[in-house]
Order: C-alpha cells, then structure tokens, then sequence
C-alpha cells in the first residue's frame, strides 16, 4: 500500500470551482478528499455528488455536536450521501456517538447502502492544554483527555478518532491497533504549523501508526501542489 492511500486532502476552499480544480491538478495522486465547513455550506451536498463522480473518496468533515436525536438523524443523512467517513465530537458523550451509530447500521442495512466509517474528533489539534485547562477547565491534560475521548468512543461502537499525530501510541495502546486514527495537524518540514498546536511530519504520523493523515494548507498553499506532494514522497522515502 502506497502512503497516498492514506492520504486525505482537505478541500478548505470557498467554493465548488475551486474544489474540483484542486481534484483536477491533482489526478490519480489523491484519492480521498475531506469536505469540510466552508465548502459544504457554500455549495451544499452536491459536492460530495460531484466528487463521487469523479471517483473520489469523501471524508465529510462536519464534527457534528448536538443532541443525540439531532446527530443521529445528520449522520443518517451522511450515510445517504455514499460518504466514505465522517465525523462528530466525542464531547457530544457516549449516547450522542451511539445512538448515531445504531442509527446508520440500521439504515444502512435496511437500505443497502455501504455503512460509512464513523470516527469522533477528540481534542481539537489547535488546542493545546493551557487552553484546555485555563478556558475549557478539563484539568488533566490534552494526552489524558485524547486517550479518555478515544475509549469513550469505542466503548460507542465508533471505528476511531481524529486526533493530533502526537497522541497516535496513547490511543492504539488503549483501544488497539484496528481502532482507526485520522490525523490532521500534518506538517512537512518546510511548512510553519499556522494555527495548529499539536503537529507531526507526514513521515512522523506514519511512522506512529496513522491510519490517514488529513493535510491541507502543507500541500495547498505550495506554489506547486503536484510538486509538494512529490517532495512529501521524497521526505518518507529517505525517512
Ligand atoms: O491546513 P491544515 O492541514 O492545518 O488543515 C487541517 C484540516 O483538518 C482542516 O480542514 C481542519 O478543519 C481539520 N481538522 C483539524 N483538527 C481536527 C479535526 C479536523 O485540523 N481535530
């Protein structure tokens, strides 16, 4: 399995056209695509339908967050739309993540529709624990809250967590190695972490185990995408 195959480019553009001129400079090197806030309120689901038609793999990236009922019928709505992955916040509790994912297995098999994986966000990779503690007032910490979140999201039934590339051992330890990791906060080593707080290399997080590295700005806002994603390659093949 080539690196690309766990690769997940995130879409943070405005709009449609830009989307799919992205998906079309970078070809068969990309496969999986993450929708996330922006470009899913600007131009709705037919995003995911339009990516779907050019072969792509969608990671819907909304972090749903409210009451179990609500969530549960969102996520159904996701399982509608063909995504392959999406996501909701372990802080939501473990109700909320399972009555969503009891929701999609029953749809899904009743409607025969391919059950999409379902990971939760644990702690935001642009949080650090100051922040944590001195304005969510969790006192112990991002590595204790992360691993908390994480076996909180399995003992729901979910297939993993997004979390820092820093905290890939603490959750394979706790929940073990089939518990999926998606790890945004992917910085390679020419790129500055921006507003990310908790970042690894690309090499770093695969290295750690991760399942799928989410990047976006570490490739988009290269002059050259294509050659980003070549010298990324490079990075882990001298590794
Ligand atoms: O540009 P950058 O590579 O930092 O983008 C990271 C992407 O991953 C953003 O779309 C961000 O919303 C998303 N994300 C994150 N931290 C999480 C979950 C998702 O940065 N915990």
């Amino acid at each position: 399995m080539s690196w690309k195959d766990k690769l997940i480019i995130a879409l943070d553009v405005s709009n449609a056209d830009k989307a799919l001129g992205i998906v079309d400079m970078l070809g068969d090197d990309v496969s999986t695509y993450k929708v996330g806030f922006e470009l899913f309120v600007s131009s709705g689901p037919s995003i995911v339908e339009r990516l779907h038609e050019k072969g792509k793999r969608v990671f819907l990236d909304l972090k749903f967050h409210d009451i179990p009922n609500t969530v549960s019928k969102a996520a159904v709505a996701a399982a509608r739309l063909g995504v392959f992955m999406f996501n909701l916040h372990a802080s939501g509790g473990c109700e909320m993540m399972k009555r969503c994912k009891d929701r999609v297995d029953e749809v899904c098999l009743k409607e025969k529709l391919r059950r999409p994986k379902i990971i939760s966000v644990t702690v935001l990779t642009s949080l650090d624990s100051d922040s944590l503690k001195n304005e969510l007032c969790v006192q112990h910490g991002v590595k204790a809250q992360v691993k908390h979140l994480s076996t909180l999201a399995q003992k729901a039934g979910l297939d993993g967590v997004v979390a820092s590339p820093q905290e890939i051992a603490i959750i394979k330890n706790a929940c073990g190695k089939d518990f999926l990791v998606v790890t945004p906060g992917i910085r390679p080593s020419w790129v500055p972490p921006d507003d990310q707080h908790r970042t690894a290399t690309p090499q770093a997080a695969l290295r750690e185990g991760a399942d799928f590295i989410v990047m976006g700005r570490g490739v988009l806002q290269h002059e050259d995408p294509v050659r980003a994603l070549e010298l990324i390659s490079l990075e882990i093949l001298t590794a």
